[in-house]
């Protein structure tokens, strides 16, 4: 185990269930959840909400966006997410701010403005996190890696039944498209790509339910654990 308080870092593409998973690996283990995609979701609404189009040339506005994100005035209370007092945890689910996240979480000096912010999260007695950078970037020292994957069809029938849950309306072949259109700029974009890191355990979970995801996490991080203390 690393000298700091323990990490277990949580990538993976788009929908793959990592949040719903690091979430639940975060309650049974008592440790603090850090869900850092919520973090470029937020810049992306606050720039817009700024006046900023993100949507699109974010590029061109790239120091306005890294400002917002610099200053952003943001609460995590439990699953309630609050951007200057007012509650924002649906609004930075829409489809919108998905796709401008998407493009705001390209930019580097974005990214780097939100880094020790995201680094503040590793606190008494642990932190679970999920995101793109997490173990490459973010927590290259985390003590358990995993990249939680699923296809892309599984991934879009999972967005779908989320959002429709909320309340919110979706369409399949959208839902799709946005993902793999999302895997890609993931993927290919210069600062911090979606990669598996070379410690990281791979996690498809295709065929898995949440339930299975999780103990196989929890099976894991005891491995970790028992392994330190011989
Ligand atoms: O997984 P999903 O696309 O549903 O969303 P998310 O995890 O909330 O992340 C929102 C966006 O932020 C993604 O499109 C990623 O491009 C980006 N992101 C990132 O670049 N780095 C992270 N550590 C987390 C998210």
């Amino acid at each position: 185990m690393s000298a700091l308080f323990p990490v277990i870092a949580i990538d993976g593409p788009s929908a793959s269930g990592k949040g719903t998973v690091a979430s639940r690996v975060a309650q049974t283990l008592g440790f603090h959840y850090l869900d850092s995609g919520a973090l470029y979701r937020l810049t992306a609404l606050a720039s817009r909400r700024s006046g900023i189009p993100v949507s699109a040339q974010a590029q061109e506005f790239e120091p306005a966006i890294a400002q917002c994100a610099a200053h952003l005035d943001v609460r995590f209370e439990g699953e309630h997410i609050y951007l200057q007092g007012e509650d924002v945890s649906l609004a930075i689910r829409d489809e919108q701010t998905s796709r401008e996240a998407s493009r705001v979480a390209a930019l580097g000096s974005v990214r780097t403005a939100l880094l020790q912010r995201q680094r503040a999260f590793r606190q008494a007695p642990g932190l679970v996190t999920d995101g793109r950078d997490m173990a490459t970037v973010v927590f290259p020292d985390a003590d358990l890696k995993i990249f939680l994957t699923a296809s892309a069809e599984e991934r879009a029938q999972r967005r779908y039944k989320q959002l429709i849950e909320k309340g919110l309306t979706a369409m399949m072949s959208d839902l799709l498209n946005d993902i793999r259109e999302r895997d890609e700029r993931d993927a290919s974009r210069e600062h911090a790509p979606l990669v598996q890191d070379s410690r990281a355990g791979l996690l498809d979970t295709t065929y898995l339910t949440a339930d299975a995801a999780v103990a196989e996490v929890l099976r894991r991080y005891q491995l970790v654990v028992s392994r330190d203390c011989v």
